[in-house]
């Protein structure tokens, strides 16, 4: 590795990538490094991890041209399953919501429910709405960010999973302030879906009863 290329500390590990902070030349970074499974055949093992540093990545830049805020993809290093991507700097939406006042929330969930709308209306699903997945910035950009379990789809089915996913974490980890970000969210959502196809807007969002009344979820760690 070059010495223009640092990895200075360990920002998580995670089930499926370690990140680290640090320097690619004179940018601050994150890199995301897709760990070896032992329990899976190796050579098996290193085709799933290139596969999906090469889909994140590919989503990242994508997804950039509707302009949404996502970290800048600056390398990819499929043989060592590692992104090299621009560092956000703020506080994860998780750490923050519960010292946001109302009209905070509504203003941010609003604004995530128009970015999902824009991923989903260009055939993107997302695959891991969580709070912890959205950064705001000192200016109050808000990013997202982990585009691990993103898909390509028109289906009604998974755009309705992603916004169930969304729905769950708010409930189990925002109790309190479900309804009125969850509202905010749909109402953003509605506002900038509704205008490419209304009908299947209402199916969307009809639909995240009905997988409700399933009632069984796959969290995304269990999903590797
Ligand atoms: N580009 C980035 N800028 C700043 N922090 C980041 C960035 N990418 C990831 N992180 C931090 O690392 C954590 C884990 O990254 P993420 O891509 O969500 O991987 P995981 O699959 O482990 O959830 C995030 O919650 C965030 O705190
Ligand atoms: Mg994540």
């Amino acid at each position: 590795m070059s010495s223009d290329v640092i990895r200075e500390k360990i920002v998580r590990k995670g089930a499926e990538a370690n990140l680290y902070y640090g320097y690619w030349f004179d940018k601050e970074v994150i890199f995301k490094y897709r760990i070896p499974k032992k329990y899976r055949i190796e050579e098996l093992d290193k085709i799933i991890r290139t596969t999906r540093t090469l889909n994140e990545a590919r989503a990242l830049i994508k997804v950039k041209n509707y302009g949404i805020n996502v970290p800048q993809v600056f390398e990819i290093d499929p043989n060592n399953s590692t992104i090299v991507m621009k560092y956000i700097q703020g506080n994860k939406l998780k750490d923050i919501l519960t010292r946001l006042d109302d009209f905070k929330k509504r203003h941010y969930f609003k604004k995530i429910g128009h970015i999902i709308a824009l991923l989903h209306k260009n055939g993107h699903v997302h695959g891991d709405i969580t709070t912890s997945n959205i950064i705001i910035t000192n200016n109050e950009d808000i990013f997202l960010i982990d585009f691990g379990l993103h898909e390509y789809s028109d289906m009604i089915e998974d755009k309705s999973v992603d916004l169930h996913l969304l729905k769950r974490v708010l409930i189990s980890s925002h109790g309190s302030d479900y309804e009125i970000c969850f509202k905010a969210f749909l109402e953003g959502y509605s506002s900038e879906y509704q205008q490419y196809n209304p009908n299947e807007c209402n199916e969307i969002i009809k639909n995240i009863d009905v997988i409700e009344s399933r009632g069984r979820y796959v969290s995304s760690e269990d999903r590797l």
